[in-house]
């Protein structure tokens, strides 16, 4: 089986590696693993590979940041011949970024089958980007991996046949579940001033922002009020902040930096993935417009307030840790004070979510394609 697995951008890589941990163990599957470049910053993919003990890309298509429309077709351009190069039996694309969608329109068209990782999942809002990557990967591909039941019933309304659908659990669980010893490791709380000794059992005391979506963060109002309804948690909890670039960028042009010095508010860079996913695991609190955060909380057992008016991963509402809050400074203010003055923290992990979705997902693969 020749297997081309694609990777873009920072929340792709999490995904891809537990494929290909468990790719790596079958000798007759040979694999191309390809970068898109999409990101580029060495703390938004380099970082990422080590951590996750991702073998180096074969191919980097280096197409970095730039509108959609170019981002998406620059993807596609330089995608093609490596497809028609390789001649794979499957596609495989994760998640829901622009190159998630330029691979998956290229290899449709050159009538090589797709198999989409994290399928189904829908937020019903087409102002996100991610959305519209999500309806139209799902169409065009063959195999459909899902998370949640929720998924299921999507592409089951949407017309797509229940022969290519496999729910299979959450592949980032897999890799959460790999690397979580390792990451206690990783010094984070100690480097960040939480902790004198990692090891202590001593519950930390602090919360976590992570913030990046457009609809946040290119509109200096929404990025104010969420700033300051943050800061005031902060005077309760301090709240460490991993500045994601696009972030930085738009504080800074908005005029905002002032809010992000704050005295509640601890901005540190993006960190790695085992540094975060550490700090994430010890938290009070975390908040989050993030889709892949709300996962890992509910897998961890965190609280976590979602800074969106919506979610594509219910699961983690019903079933998780997670609540949809907004982006109201008083509701944020008032939900975030409820979580750090409760004594329980509710929420169970959804069925599937057990470390061995990238075994099924291969599987299936092998099954059909062999
Ligand atoms: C992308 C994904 C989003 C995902 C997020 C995770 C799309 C449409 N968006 O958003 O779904 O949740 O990644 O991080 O695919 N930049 C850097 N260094 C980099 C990459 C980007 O500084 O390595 C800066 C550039 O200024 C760039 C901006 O970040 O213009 C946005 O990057 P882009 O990849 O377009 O989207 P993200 O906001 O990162």
């Amino acid at each position: 089986m020749r297997v081309v697995v694609v990777a873009g951008a920072r929340p792709n890589f999490v995904k891809i590696a537990p494929l290909m941990h468990v790719f790596r163990r079958h000798r007759h599957v040979k694999t191309l693993l390809v970068h898109t470049g999409q990101h580029y910053a060495r703390e938004l993919s380099a970082v990422f590979f080590r951590d996750l003990e991702i073998p180096t890309p074969d191919i980097n298509l280096r197409v970095g940041s730039a509108s959609h429309a170019v981002q998406t077709a620059e993807v596609m351009k330089r995608f093609e011949p490596v497809v028609r190069r390789f001649r794979p039996d499957v596609v495989v694309v994760v998640g829901d970024v622009n190159s998630t969608l330029a691979c998956a329109l290229t290899a449709a068209k050159l009538g090589i089958p797709v198999a989409h990782v994290e399928a189904g999942l829908r937020s019903f809002d087409r102002t996100m980007p991610e959305e519209i990557n999500r309806v139209l990967t799902d169409a065009l591909s063959d195999f459909l991996f899902a998370t949640e039941p929720s998924a299921v019933r999507n592409l089951r309304r949407e017309g797509i046949s229940a022969a290519k659908i496999n729910l299979v659990g959450n592949i980032m669980v897999d890799a959460l579940r790999r690397f979580l010893p390792k990451a206690r490791r990783s010094g984070v709380l100690r480097k960040l001033g939480l902790a004198e000794d990692e090891r202590s059992r001593v519950a930390a005391h602090y919360a976590v922002l992570t913030l990046h979506r457009p609809s946040n963060v290119d509109h200096p109002r929404t990025l104010a009020g969420i700033l300051r309804a943050v800061a005031r948690l902060g005077e309760h909890c301090p709240v460490v902040f991993p500045v994601h670039p696009r972030t930085r960028k738009q504080a800074a042009a908005a005029g905002l930096d002032k809010l992000l010095r704050g005295r509640g508010i601890r901005v540190v860079a993006p960190l790695g993935y085992l540094e975060f996913l550490y700090l994430m695991s010890q938290a009070r609190l975390v908040l989050t417009d993030s889709g892949g955060i709300q996962e890992e909380t509910t897998a961890l057992g965190i609280p976590c307030l979602t800074l969106r008016a919506n979610t594509e991963r219910p699961i983690t509402v019903t079933e998780g840790t997670n609540r949809i809050v907004g982006t109201d400074p008083d509701r944020i203010w008032r939900a975030g004070m409820a979580v750090l003055n409760a004594r329980r923290v509710r929420g169970r992990v959804p069925r599937l979510w057990d470390g061995k979705t990238a075994q099924r997902i291969v599987s299936v693969l092998r099954a059909a394609l062999r």
